[in-house]
Parts: C-alpha cells; structure tokens; sequence
C-alpha cells in the first residue's frame, strides 16, 4: 500500500499563495512566516535557505511560534515546498528525499531532466517515508527547463528544437513517472494542461498582482490571471516580503482571486 497524497487542490485562494522566502536570514524567514500563517497557504524555501540554516533552520521558519516543539501543532505551522530541485543518480536522490521526509514538506522537487529512474526513485522514496512515519505523503514535482535558458543555451548543452516542446516532453515524463506536477511558468500552464490533464499539479511562480513592481521577472500574469489559466499554486515573493504590509498584500492577493 502507498501513503495517501492527502494535498488536494485548496478550495480558500488565500491556500493557493506559496510565499518565496529568499533570504538565508533565519530571524527574518522565520518573522515573516509566522506573520503569514493563515494568510498564505505555506511558504517556500530553496537551496541558498536550506544549506546555510538545514534542518533546524527550516523548522523555525515552519513552526507558528518560536517556543513550539518543532513537530508541534501542525495545523498551526505553516506549510513547507522544500525547493531543492534533486538532480542526481536515482539511488543519491532516493536518499536526499529520505534525508529531508523528517520536516514533512507539504511539496517537495527534483529535476525532469534526471529521468524516469530518478523521478520514480524520488516519489518511491517519498511514500515509503512518509507511510513509515504515519503522514501523508509529499507533493513531489519536478522542475522541466529553467526559464533562465533561452534557445541558445538549450542548443549550448546538445538540445534542439524549442523549449516549449521540450516543457511539455519533459511534463508528460513527470506525469509518466508518477510524479504531482511541475513547476511551469504562466505562459506554459495551457499546454501542459492539455498534455498531462486536470489532475496533474501546476505550480507558478512569475507572478504579480496587477501595478506592481516586474522586477527581474520578464513575462508575468497577475494572480487572477494564472489560477484561471490553470495555475494550482502561484509562488509569490517580493509582492510580498517587500510590502510594507505582508499580511495585508497576500490578504489583497487573495482577495484578488475571484
Ligand atoms: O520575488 P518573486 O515573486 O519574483 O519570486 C519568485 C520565486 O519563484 C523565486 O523564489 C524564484 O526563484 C522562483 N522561480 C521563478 N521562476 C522560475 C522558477 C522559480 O521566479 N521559473
């Protein structure tokens, strides 16, 4: 028997807000978190966090208060996506996701590129955590081509033909390999939709509520916009954690998602 994946698509729009924490600032990760739970649905935290801080580090940035137990009310804490993309042999990335299942991420990622073998390795790993240690089993989805390669990087490392044939190659991989879902970028969602169908999870960052500052983000589409496109979870940093008010942004963000 495989654990359950009990992380059904949220129903309240605020639960569809992942906040991007990039900062490897435990006291500031930790302050806006708490500030937040309730008003995103988890937070999300990527390699620069993880390997200055590791485990101890993500838990006070999870747990709601600073004097609960580090696996206290889980109700109260906020939820993980663990951002570490695994790209290794199956064996090593097996490995990693058991190594990291003690924080119980609510989602958690690897690289389509690694493969079929690795991709299974990852989720296979990650329901036998999490049915050993009685949870619900992980998100688990895979990063398909960095939106930070064009087509002359792509060409650069031997792979020809557009990037956006290749998104939803490397997607219909994911979802034949037994993986949630990918991380997609707005203008991907309609065609990975149609490939991998309603159930496959669809996480998007590149996301900004309508007058806000693009910064280094290049194509965006606002909140409204990429849940109707299809969009599961939007991840959102700055509009957030560079709001005066980050409890009253992601309350108008979600307010904004009708
Ligand atoms: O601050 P901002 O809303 O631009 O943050 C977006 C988050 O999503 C960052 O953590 C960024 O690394 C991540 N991300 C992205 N584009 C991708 C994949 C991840 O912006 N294609």
């Amino acid at each position: 028997m495989t654990a359950q994946t009990a992380h059904p698509t949220p129903s309240r729009a605020s639960d569809r807000i992942l906040v991007a924490l990039d900062t490897p600032d435990i006291a500031r990760a930790a302050t806006l978190s708490r500030d937040l739970v309730g008003a995103v649905g988890g937070v999300k935290l990527g390699m620069e966090f993880f390997n200055r801080n590791g485990h101890d580090g993500v838990r006070q940035v999870v747990r709601a208060s600073p004097d609960e137990t580090p696996r206290g009310d889980a109700t109260k804490q906020q939820r993980l996506f663990l951002d570490l993309k695994f790209h290794d042999i199956p064996n090593t990335v097996a490995g990693a996701v058991r190594s990291v299942m003690p924080l119980a991420p609510m989602i958690l990622n690897v690289h389509a590129a690694g493969g079929h073998a690795m991709m299974k390795a990852a989720v296979d790993a990650a329901n036998f955590e999490a049915e050993a240690m009685g949870i619900v089993r992980p998100l688990v989805i895979a990063v398909t081509v960095l939106t930070s390669l064009d087509e002359v990087d792509l060409n650069a490392v031997g792979q020809r033909g557009p990037a956006s044939e290749q998104v939803v190659r490397l997607a219909r991989l994911t979802q034949d390999s037994g993986l949630d879902g990918v991380v997609c970028s707005a203008r991907e969602i309609t065609a990975i939709r149609q490939e991998c169908g309603p159930d496959f999870k669809l996480i998007v960052p590149g996301i900004r509520p309508a007058g806000a500052e693009i910064g280094d983000q290049k194509r965006v589409m606002t909140p409204d916009q990429a849940i109707h496109a299809g969009a599961d979870y939007i991840v959102i940093g700055r509009p957030i954690t560079g709001a005066d008010d980050p409890v009253a942004a992601a309350q108008a963000i979600a307010d904004s998602i009708n």
